[in-house]
C-alpha cells in the first residue's frame, strides 16, 4: 500500500533534481577538505545563515550534539526548554558524551521560555553547582505544536545571553520553515545566535544530512569534536550535492506545506470527536486531540487508520501529530481527513 504519511517531513524522499546532482557530484575526501561538493554545500549554508562558517553533519542530532560540545565543557550546564528536541529526544547525548548537565524550564505554551524562568536558572559560582554557560533554543519549536519564535523575542533571548556571558545555540532544524512562516530571512533569525544547526533531510526533501554554522574558531573546534565522534565523512559531495539542491530549490515551496496544514486542519476541526492542540498548525505540524468520549484507545486509532492507508505519530494520551511535506498533497489531505472520521464513526 502507498501511505499517506503525515508522521513527520523526514519522510520525503530525493527530488530527481537531487538524484540527478548526486550522481554527477564532483567528490573528494572530505575529511582532507578535498571534496568540492561539501566545500560548496558549506560555503552556501554559511552564507544564507550569515556566519562566518559552517559543517556539514550527518544529522540534526549530531549537530546539536557538536555545537554543545563545541560550547561546553565537562561539568557546564546548558538551560533550555523542557519540551525542547536535545532534551528529550536525542538520548542524552551531551551528557553522555560531553560530561554536560542540563537543565529544564518550562516552555510557554507559545514555545518561548520566559526570561524570568531563564534568569533564575542561572547559577552563580559556587563550588557546589555546576557552570552554567549556553542557553538552547528551537526554531521552530516541534513539541509545542511546530510553533515560531519571533525575531524580536529571539533577540531579547540573545541579549540577556550576552550580558550574562552565556552562549547561544539555536536547534534550527526548522529554522527555514520559521523564516518562511515569518516572511523574513533565515539569516535574521540566526543572527542572535553563536551557533545554528539546521537540517536539510526534513522539509528541504534531502536523503542526509545537516548543517551546523557558527564563527571561524568554533567550526573549526566542530571538525575535530565531529572526527571524535566518527562523523568524519570521506566522499560526502555524494549526499551534499542534494543539500544544495535542497538549499536553492526547496525552501520557499515550504509556504506550500504551511498551506496544506491549515486545509488540513480545517478538515479535521469539523470532525465530531476532534480538536486542534497547541497553537497549531503555525507552519507545517497540525497537533490534535480526541474527545474523552471517543472510545477508540490510541493504539487503536493509529492501527485503524494505517489500515486505510493513512500514518500519522501519537505523542501522548489522545494527542498525535501530523505533519506537512512534499510527499504529500490535497489528496492525501482528503484521505486522511476522511480515515479519521471513518474511525470515529
Ligand atoms: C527540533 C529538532 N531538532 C533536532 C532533530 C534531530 O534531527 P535528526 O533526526 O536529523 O537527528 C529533530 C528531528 O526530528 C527535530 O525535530
Amino acid at each position: 500500500m502507498i501511505y499517506a504519511d503525515f508522521r513527520s517531513d523526514t519522510v520525503t524522499r530525493p527530488t530527481p533534481a537531487m538524484r540527478e546532482a548526486m550522481a554527477k557530484a564532483p567528490v573528494g575526501d572530505d575529511v582532507y577538505g578535498d571534496d568540492p561538493t561539501v566545500n560548496l554545500l558549506e560555503a552556501k549554508a554559511a552564507e544564507m545563515l550569515g556566519k562566518e562558517a559552517a559543517i556539514f553533519v550527518s544529522s540534526g542530532t549530531m549537530g546539536n550534539l557538536i555545537a554543545v560540545l563545541a560550547s561546553c565543557q565537562r561539568g557546564d550546564e546548558a538551560i533550555m526548554g523542557r519540551q525542547g528536541h536535545t532534551f528529550l529526544h536525542e538520548a542524552g547525548g551531551v551528557s553522555v558524551l560531553g560530561g554536560v548537565v542540563i537543565n529544564t524550564i518550562p516552555n510557554q505554551p507559545d514555545g518561548r521560555l520566559a526570561l524570568a524562568d531563564l534568569e533564575s536558572a542561572i547559577r552563580y559560582p559556587d563550588i557546589h553547582e555546576p557552570i552554567s554557560r549556553l542557553i538552547i533554543l528551537e526554531n521552530t519549536q516541534n513539541a509545542c505544536g511546530g510553533v515560531v519564535l519571533p525575531v524580536e523575542y529571539c533577540e531579547q533571548i540573545s541579549a540577556f545571553a550576552r550580558e550574562r556571558n552565556l552562549l547561544l545555540h539555536m536547534d534550527g532544524a526548522r529554522i527555514f520553515n520559521a523564516a518562511v512562516a515569518l516572511g523574513r530571512p533565515v539569516r535574521e533569525l540566526a543572527a542572535m545566535a553563536d551557533s545554528v544547526t539546521f537540517c536539510l533531510s526534513k522539509g528541504l526533501c534531502a536523503p542526509v544530512g545537516s548543517v551546523l554554522c557558527g564563527r571561524r574558531d568554533f567550526i573549526d573546534k566542530a571538525r575535530r569534536l565531529r572526527k571524535i565522534l566518527g562523523g568524519g565523512m570521506r566522499q560526502a559531495g555524494i549526499i551534499a550535492a542534494a543539500g544544495i539542491v535542497a538549499l536553492e530549490t526547496m525552501v520557499d515551496r515550504l509556504a506550500e506545506d504551511h498551506a496544506l496544514a491549515k486545509d488540513l486542519a480545517e478538515g479535521l476541526s469539523r470532525i465530531d470527536g476532534v480538536s486542534l492542540e497547541k497553537n497549531s498548525p503555525q507552519t507545517n505540524m497540525v497537533f490534535i486531540r480526541l474527545d474523552q468520549r471517543v472510545s477508540v484507545s490510541d493504539a487503536e486509532f493509529e492501527k485503524q487508520l494505517k489500515e486505510r492507508g493513512v500514518l500519522l505519530n501519537g505523542t501522548g494520551p489522545r494527542t498525535f501529530r501530523l505533519v506537512t511535506h512534499h510527499d504529500v498533497g490535497l489528496e492525501e489531505v482528503n484521505r486522511c481527513v476522511e480515515a479519521i472520521k471513518a474511525v470515529l464513526n
